[in-house]
């Protein structure tokens, strides 16, 4: 069996590796990271439901950028990924 390549990104200042062009969801997934920002109502916990960009409940900050579906962003080396509340 072949490994897959791995690189190397940082969430929340931790680091996170993951395969390159999966999206960053998987990868936060993958390492066992199942929510990254919370409901404006309630606080309550989200990451990744639909998996296919139409219900925002992934969002975070991606190199500065706000509200990013991370369900969409492919994962890259160096990418620094931040939780959040998902509102800009
Ligand atoms: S999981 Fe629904 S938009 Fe990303």
């Amino acid at each position: 069996m072949t490994e897959n390549p791995t690189v190397a990104a940082t969430f929340d200042g931790a680091p996170l590796l993951g395969v390159p062009g999966r999206s960053v969801g998987a990868a936060l997934v993958a390492a066992g990271i199942t929510s990254w920002r919370t409901t404006r109502r309630g606080a309550r916990p989200r990451g990744l439901f639909c998996g296919i960009g139409v219900c925002q409940d992934c969002l975070l900050t991606v190199d500065g950028v706000p509200n990013q579906r991370a369900c969409l962003v492919p994962l890259a080396a160096g990418m620094v990924l931040e939780s959040g509340d998902g509102h800009a």
